[in-house]
């Protein structure tokens, strides 16, 4: 369904609708966090399948989104684990590896706790979210994968569009980069989930990702005007609404109504405020 020119979202399987909607080649970057086999409870997908056939099915599924990416394209993979099943990311990667090279690896950051060392950080730092572990075997998980894989792994990158001002910069003028005034931000990012008061009203999904996270990998893919991103497995649109943000097509797939429900009003009402922004209103 189209919901804008630039928008359009299927309440379907994503591996038949990417064959059906999608031509090849027609990808610029996809950005996505499938279900991880670890038994999260979705309405309605089963996400507690043999874990080989959760592999055989990530494997057809990285077939179908190879066959409409761009060869300059890249595909940011979201994969997280539980405690008693900390290798399913590199599971996925080993199987997505047939069709891909993995360029980079990000950690996304949920929460992280920095002391402070008496000279440059004056005071401990305790930020973000994460869910307790209780468990005398396990630490707490406060963070996540995200495989940036591209069909070479030679693809260009824009690293300072998520640049991160210098620390010292009186010896900037050395560097090429150095004359922006940014240095890359790395491959660490703190992307906290917003502070809810409410789970069912303000989390309305089990495993969203934040839009930041979306629009950081975008901005690293490079913001052009005629990109198109893709998420097969959308969830509750929170790609899309980065696409919206960044003014990009975007096109998405999921096979729940009730979270593409969810999708599509957030998505409406994000269009229906920019509507009213262009007007003026
Ligand atoms: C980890 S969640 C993605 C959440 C999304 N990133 C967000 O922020 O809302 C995985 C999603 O894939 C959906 N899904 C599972 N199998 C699917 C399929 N074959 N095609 C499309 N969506 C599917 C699930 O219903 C679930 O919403």
């Amino acid at each position: 369904m189209a919901l804008d020119k630039k928008i359009s979202i299927y309440n379907e399987d994503c591996i038949g609708g990417m064959k059906k909607h999608l031509r090849p080649g027609s990808i610029d970057i996809v950005v996505t966090s499938p279900p991880y086999n670890i038994g999260v409870k979705y309405d309605v997908y089963n996400d507690s399948s043999p874990r080989s056939e959760y592999l055989e099915w990530m494997w057809s599924w990285g077939k179908a989104v190879k066959r409409v990416l761009k060869d300059s394209g890249s595909l940011f993979l979201n994969v997280g684990s539980k405690p008693t099943s900390p290798d399913v990311p590199f599971q996925v990667l080993a199987t997505l590896q047939d069709d891909f090279k993995l360029q980079n690896v990000i950690h996304w950051i949920k929460s992280i706790y920095i002391e402070a060392n008496g000279y440059d950080q004056k005071i401990n730092i305790n930020v973000g979210h994460y869910k307790p572990i209780n468990s005398r075997r396990f630490l707490n998980d406060t963070h996540e994968y995200i495989f940036h894989l591209t069909q070479t792994a030679q693809v260009p990158i824009d690293r300072l569009a998520l640049g991160i001002p210098y620390k010292d910069n009186t010896n900037i003028n050395r560097w090429q980069m150095g004359r922006k005034m940014l240095r890359c931000r790395g491959n660490c990012w703190f992307i906290p989930y917003k502070t809810i008061q409410n789970r069912r009203l303000d989390r309305p999904h089990p495993a969203s990702f934040p839009p930041q996270l979306a629009e950081n990998c975008i901005k690293l893919h490079g913001l052009k005007k005629n990109v198109t991103v893709l998420d097969p497995f959308m969830g509750i649109g929170n790609t899309g609404s980065a696409c919206l943000k960044l003014g990009v097509r975007f096109i998405g797939f999921e096979i729940d109504s009730h979270y593409y429900q969810t999708a599509e009003k957030s998505l409406k009402e994000l269009l229906n405020q920019r509507q009213e922004v262009d007007n003026g209103a």
